[in-house]
């Protein structure tokens, strides 16, 4: 498999401290966070942050859904009790979980030199990672440009070998679609891991794999790449092998 391309950010992109964080205000509110925009100041440079809020939502934790197992598989008998009884300590628990398990995966996947934002820290409600965009501009996701047939080729190449990072650090992103990609200076940047699931031991990750996959080629479609899905799900490292213990347990 060929390797990572080049990292995004170079490894000092962050200045150090002494700094002050200036608020520069909101780059998107979507339907469950708020992404803010941050400047780090320092003495000689400034680094632009992106943090994601998470809005407190009464019914997302509560989706009683198997495909978010994974989430709420973690934590303690007094949490899962609050949980069910829907109190709010339960609320904060499972807020407190999603955000974890997001920033989480977040740093897994960077470790594992997928393309995604890198890192920076949590926060009291969400978590910092780099801001992905040219000036305050934030780079457009995949859904709102068009590619040429050519580009979208190698970029679905590209695509596919980060499916294959993700899956071979037991990952599978659960969400994925030309909704969840940013496109910033020739490069497919992967965002928004909250539905995640760890593919080895998740049950429903080997259908969220394909789901991923067939979301993501649509987009590619839409761009002229003639998309065989099966192959795609080769290339990406799907396997009966991968999954046996799943097949087994269905
Ligand atoms: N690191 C980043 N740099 C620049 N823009 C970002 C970054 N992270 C997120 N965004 C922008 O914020 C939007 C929302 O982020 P994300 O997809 O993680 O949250 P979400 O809760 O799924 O929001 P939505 O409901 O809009 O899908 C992204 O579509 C993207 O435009
Ligand atoms: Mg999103």
């Amino acid at each position: 498999m060929p390797e990572a391309r080049p990292p995004l950010f170079a490894s000092d992109w962050l200045v150090g401290a002494p700094y002050d964080d200036v608020p520069m205000g909101v780059l998107k509110t979507g339907k469950e966070s708020e992404v803010h925009l941050i400047a780090r100041i320092g003495p000689e440079r400034t680094s632009l942050i992106a943090e994601k809020r998470f809005k407190e939502r009464r019914s997302r934790g509560f989706r009683n859904d198997y495909r978010y197992a994974g989430v709420w598989g973690a934590g303690g008998r007094r949490e899962a009790r609050a949980i069910r009884n829907r109190t709010r300590f339960g609320q904060q628990a499972i807020q407190a979980r999603w955000i974890d398990h997001e920033w989480t995966t977040l740093t897994r996947l960077y470790e594992a030199g997928v393309t995604v934002p890198p890192p920076v820290e949590q926060v009291a409600d969400g978590y910092r990672m780099a801001f992905v965009g040219d000036g305050d501009r934030a780079a457009p996701r995949l859904t709102e440009i068009d590619l040429d047939r050519e580009t979208a080729r190698l970029v679905w190449r590209e695509v596919q070998l980060e499916i294959r990072r993700m899956l071979e650090a037991d990952v599978v992103h659960g969400d994925l679609s030309a909704f969840n990609v940013l496109w910033w200076r020739g490069r497919a940047v992967l965002i928004d891991f909250s539905q995640a699931v760890d593919a080895v031991t998740h049950p429903a990750a080997r259908e969220l794999l394909v789901r991923d996959v067939e979301r993501a080629a649509s987009y590619f479609v839409r761009m002229g790449v003639a998309i065989d899905v099966r192959a795609a799900l080769a290339v990406v490292g799907d396997s009966p092998a991968r999954f046996a213990s799943q097949l087994l347990s269905s």
